[in-house]
């Protein structure tokens, strides 16, 4: 078990009660998805939390592979899917570096407030061009907060070696359009409820990739 999966399998239960800290920005991403989404699609959430994103998007979707390193947050996820009745989301314990999958297997990857915790987000961003579709998209909503605070880039580690706080990378929006556009996934869509707050970004794959 690592350090990481430590941390949240120790938060889950409480980050399983926390309330959405801002529900128009999140219901407002949760449509932009869902303009991306059909019955034909098969869809990979990676750091899916506690399942409830990938549950609101199941009924507009052919099939959910949600994976999260945390075995806790898996867990609570499946119970909520087993209680509600979702045969169309498979939950599994799995750090999206580890994941074993098949290239250009997916419409729609989904990654919510993650990237920021990766030890290398470009080797995952590559990691998703490859598991995407040609013209398939990346949907992304990510703290950047090398926008408006970099000094946390100096307070983080503190904050990590006191078990406080999870690993957390200190990145630009602008850094991480450009590591999108490296990778071939161009971001075609950009919205940001209000400075400081997490990045939405739609990138899509070329069709002719
Ligand atoms: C801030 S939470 C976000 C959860 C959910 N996406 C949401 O928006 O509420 C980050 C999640 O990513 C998971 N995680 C962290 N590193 C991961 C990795 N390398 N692979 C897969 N999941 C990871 C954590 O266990 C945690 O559940």
């Amino acid at each position: 078990m690592t350090d990481t999966s430590k941390f949240w399998d120790r938060i889950a239960e409480r980050y399983a009660k926390q309330p959405i800290a801002d529900q128009e920005s999140y219901q407002k991403k949760v449509q932009i998805t869902r303009e991306y989404l059909s019955h034909e699609i098969e869809a990979l959430e990676f750091g899916c939390g506690t399942g409830s994103t990938a549950l609101l998007h199941a009924p507009y979707v052919k099939h959910i592979l949600a994976i999260d390193i945390s075995a806790k947050m898996i867990e609570i996820a499946q119970s909520k899917a087993t209680a509600a009745d979702v045969t169309n989301i498979t939950f599994r314990q799995a750090a999206i570096e580890d994941l074993v999958t098949l290239d250009h297997s997916y419409d729609v990857v989904m990654g919510f407030s993650i990237l920021h915790l990766l030890a290398d987000k470009d080797a995952v961003i590559a990691r998703v061009h490859k598991m995407l579709k040609p013209g398939g998209v990346f949907i992304t909503s990510t703290a950047c907060l090398g926008d408006t605070m970099k000094f946390m880039a100096i307070i983080l580690p503190v904050g990590r070696f006191l078990g406080l706080i999870p690993m957390v990378r200190v990145f630009t929006s602008k850094e991480l359009e450009d590591s999108l556009a490296r990778a071939g996934l161009p971001v075609e869509s950009h919205w940001q409820p209000a400075k400081g707050k997490a990045v939405f970004l739609i990138a899509r794959k070329a069709v002719q990739a």
